[in-house]
C-alpha cells in the first residue's frame, strides 16, 4: 500500500468508484439520439400536411354574384350557382340553387329548395293541388312563399343571406330561416 492509500484506509473512507461509459453503450446512445431526431424530422412535415388544414380557420361564405335585380318579381324564381367550398384539404365546386322574389315591401330573399322533411328538392307551384307553395314530390311537405312548413316538413326552409349591389343580388351563408 502506497502513503496514500494508508491516509484513506486510516480516516475510513471508501475509496470513490468511477462509473465509465461503455463503447457499447456510447454507440447505442448516439446512434439511438440520432435515429430519433431523423425519425421526428420525416415525420413532423407529415403530422402538419394531415393536421394543418383542419387548424386553418374557416373563411367566411362568399358572396356570390347570381342575377341582375330588375329580373327578381314577387314570383319566385329559380337561379343556379357554384360556390368554392375548403372543407379540410378537400376543395370543391358544387352547383346550389335558390328561389329568389321580392316581398311586398319590394325587399328580395332567397331560399334554399332543399326540404326539411328528407332533404329531396322543393318546387314552385310543384302541384296543383297546392297553388303558390312550394312543393316536394317527395312525401308532399309544402311551404308558403316565406318558406313556412305548411304540412310534413318539421322546419321551414332555410334561406340564403341575400345583398343588392351595383344592380346584382348576390347571395351568402345559408342559415335559417329568418321570414317566418
Ligand atoms: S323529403 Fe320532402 S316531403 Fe319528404
Amino acid at each position: 500500500m502506497n502513503d496514500h492509500m494508508n491516509q484513506e484506509a486510516q480516516h475510513g473512507e471508501k475509496p470513490v468508484k468511477r462509473r465509465e461509459m461503455s463503447r457499447r453503450q456510447f454507440l447505442s446512445y448516439t446512434l439511438g439520439g440520432a435515429g430519433a431526431f431523423m425519425g421526428a424530422g420525416m415525420l413532423f412535415p407529415m403530422i402538419r400536411f394531415a393536421v394543418d388544414p383542419v387548424l386553418q380557420p374557416k373563411s367566411e361564405a362568399e358572396w356570390v354574384k347570381v342575377v341582375e335585380e330588375s329580373q327578381i318579381t314577387e314570383v319566385p324564381k329559380s337561379f343556379k350557382f357554384q360556390v368554392h367550398q375548403v372543407d379540410g384539404w378537400y376543395e370543391s365546386d358544387p352547383e346550389l340553387e335558390a328561389w329568389i322574389a321580392r316581398d311586398a315591401s319590394g325587399k328580395i330573399f332567397a331560399l334554399n329548395p332543399t326540404c326539411k322533411h328528407l332533404g329531396c328538392t322543393v318546387n314552385w307551384n310543384g302541384s296543383p293541388q297546392f297553388k303558390d307553395q312550394y312543393y316536394c314530390p317527395c312525401h308532399g311537405a309544402h311551404y308558403t312563399i316565406d318558406g313556412q312548413a305548411l304540412a310534413v316538413a318539421p322546419l321551414p326552409l332555410d334561406e340564403y343571406q341575400v345583398k343588392v349591389e351595383n344592380g346584382f343580388v348576390y347571395v351568402g351563408q345559408l342559415g335559417p330561416n329568418t321570414r317566418v
